[in-house]
């Protein structure tokens, strides 16, 4: 069982791996988008496209993983799991919730202007989600490994 167990944190770490991994390369996207208006939307298109084919399916496998290994021997009641699991939500949650931003950006993307405010304001919007969702995972990462008692 002990095997399982390991393996199971192995595809933890694999999918949180890859999910970050794709998440933490958007900022270049952003700065290649904003420099490129001819290439703009399809750009933006691959970002959305790592996102829903990579990020998104390894942020859940990894939030799977870990409460199946929450569940199976660590106390419920543990407080550095708890708070992982409140950051984790409301990171999916910021990631849901963003999936209609970039279907608008990459709508306004097709306007060849490189002055419409729309799209800084959009292109601002997802460097701060991209600041938040990297500073957010530092901290998880902090929690996972050193496993502090909260309270
Ligand atoms: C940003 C999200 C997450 C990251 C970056 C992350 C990363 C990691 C890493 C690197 C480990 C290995 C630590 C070690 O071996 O000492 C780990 C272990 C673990 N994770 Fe996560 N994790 C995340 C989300 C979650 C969530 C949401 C849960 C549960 C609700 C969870 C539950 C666990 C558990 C229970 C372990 C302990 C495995 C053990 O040491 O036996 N993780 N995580």
């Amino acid at each position: 069982m002990a095997e399982v167990y390991i393996g199971l944190k192995w595809l933890h770490i694999v999918a949180v791996c890859i999910a970050f991994g794709s998440n933490i390369t958007h900022v270049f996207w952003i700065i290649a988008a904003n420099r490129d208006a001819v290439h703009r939307a399809n750009i933006l298109r691959l970002v959305k496209k790592i996102d829903d084919r990579l990020a998104v399916p390894t942020w859940a496998l990894a939030t799977v993983c870990g409460v199946a290994m929450w569940l199976w021997q660590w106390p419920v009641n543990s407080s550095w799991i708890i708070v992982s699991l409140i950051v984790t939500t409301i990171l999916t949650v910021m990631g849901i919730t963003f999936g209609p931003f970039m279907y608008k950006w990459i709508a306004l993307a097709k306007d060849p202007d490189p002055e419409n405010q729309r799209l800084k304001d959009l292109s601002r919007r997802l460097t701060v989600w991209w600041i938040s969702i990297t500073v957010a995972t530092f901290f998880v990462l902090y929690l996972m490994v050193f496993k502090p008692a909260l309270w």
